[in-house]
């Protein structure tokens, strides 16, 4: 299978926020976000290995910015690291500025997804070349988000999660 590069999986979806999608103080529901989040990377999956994906898990989401009613909110998510049968993949999630347009941080989430037959058996994806210095190191410390998500899933010793026991070290 020929490598790939992160831009080839790049994956932007833009939309308002909607009443029937805030909480009573009228900001946007978490849930709705995650759905939002886990369809781009989904696609970003797909874009990649051309199989069938589906979500393995979510590593990691920080709602560390509110977002209100009416925003214009933009998820972009690229393939970070490709394994045997599995990716990673990392969201960014911007707002709009309504009077200057700026996009502004509002989250961001790691997911991972795995690539299968139309039977669910997990089949292997291409290799992930990084070009950028970010894509670069989103990709150097996948693959001790992978053991820590293994380790918690109860799916890996500790003891065999050798890159997560060397940040101790
Ligand atoms: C995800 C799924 C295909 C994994 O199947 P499995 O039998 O555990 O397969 P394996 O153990 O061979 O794992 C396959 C890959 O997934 C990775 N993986 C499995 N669970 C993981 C987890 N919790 N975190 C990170 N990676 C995980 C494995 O490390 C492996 O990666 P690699 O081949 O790149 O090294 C299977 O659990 C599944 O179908 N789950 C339901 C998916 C789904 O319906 N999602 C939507 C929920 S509504």
């Amino acid at each position: 299978m020929t490598p790939k590069k992160p831009i080839e999986s790049l994956t932007v979806l833009t939309d308002l926020v909607l009443p029937s999608e805030t909480n009573p103080i009228g900001n946007m529901f978490g849930g709705e976000l995650l759905a939002r989040m886990d369809r781009a990377a989904s696609i970003a999956a797909r874009r990649h290995s051309h199989q069938i994906v589906v979500t393995a898990s979510v590593n990691h989401v920080a709602f560390t910015r509110t977002i209100p009613l009416g925003s214009v909110v933009t998820v972009e998510a690229k393939v970070s690291r490709a394994f045997s049968t599995s990716m990673e993949i990392f969201l960014d999630v911007y707002i709009e500025d309504r009077i200057s347009g700026k996009r502004i941080v509002a989250n961001e989430a790691i997911y991972t997804f795995v690539a299968v037959d139309e039977t669910g058996k997990p089949v292997p994806v291409p290799e992930l070349i990084p070009e950028t210095e970010l894509e670069k190191s989103r990709y150097n410390a996948a693959l001790r988000r992978k053991q820590l998500s293994l380790v918690l899933a109860g799916k890996m010793k500790a003891k065999d999660a050798t890159e997560l026991k060397a940040l101790f070290e």
